[in-house]
């Protein structure tokens, strides 16, 4: 792995944004990566206007991840909630690209930016139940689960339908106190790899 340089996404980066998350997420190309939702849903999971809503919206932001050449190989959303939360979400790494640690660099990174923008305190994120394999990763990573639930929204699928009428989410949170010593508020990091 070369690497990533990170930036928070303008609105025009939100086609991009899009294409990269349907493609981790769905559909026969998720499937080159190591954890896909292939097996539980066949639609879009997103379209450009919704990406457009959260890299504008207030309190939002969506984080890339780029290599040498200038591609997005990475990304995730956070948005700012009550009581010093910061929500994550929306989190891909290029199929293809995936297992060489910039998932990892990403989500850490997203927490730095969230101290650093809104004082948050602890990450939350709503993964669906059936994926052990992701939640496993996030617990690696220091998620614990809530032990709260939220129903999957069936009605929100965007140009296709589930495969699956069992599906709901679980809430894992993380505690972040950790300040980091550089001021990065504009999103602005290089990642010289694992
Ligand atoms: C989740 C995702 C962003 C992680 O990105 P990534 O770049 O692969 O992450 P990393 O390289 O940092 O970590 C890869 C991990 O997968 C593990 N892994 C690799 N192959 C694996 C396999 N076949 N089965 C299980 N785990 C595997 C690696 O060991 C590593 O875990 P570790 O760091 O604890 O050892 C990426 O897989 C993705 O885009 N998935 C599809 C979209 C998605 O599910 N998003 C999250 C929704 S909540």
């Amino acid at each position: 792995m070369d690497g990533a340089r990170f930036r928070i996404a303008r609105e025009d980066d939100a086609p991009v944004v899009t294409a990269l998350v349907r493609r981790a997420y769905r559909g026969p190309e998720s499937r080159a990566g190591w954890t896909t939702e292939a097996d539980l849903l066949d639609d879009e999971r997103i379209d450009t206007d919704q990406v457009v809503g959260k890299i504008t919206g207030p309190d939002s932001l969506v984080l890339l991840a780029e290599d040498a050449g200038g591609a997005v190989i990475g990304c995730c959303e956070l948005a700012r909630r009550e009581g010093d939360v910061a929500y994550f979400g929306l989190f891909a790494v290029q199929p293809a690209r995936q297992g060489a640690g910039i998932g990892r660099a990403v989500l850490d990174h997203a927490a730095d930016l969230a101290r650093q923008l809104w004082g948050a305190t602890r990450m939350e994120m709503t993964v669906i139940a059936q994926r052990g394999d992701l939640i496993a990763w996030y617990e690696r990573r220091g998620f614990h689960r809530t032990g709260q639930h939220r129903p999957f929204p069936y009605g929100e699928l965007v140009n296709g339908t589930a495969l699956r009428d069992d599906l709901y989410f679980v809430v894992l949170a993380k505690d972040i106190v950790e300040r980091p010593a550089a001021d990065e508020s504009r999103g602005e990091r290089v990642w010289s790899g694992p």
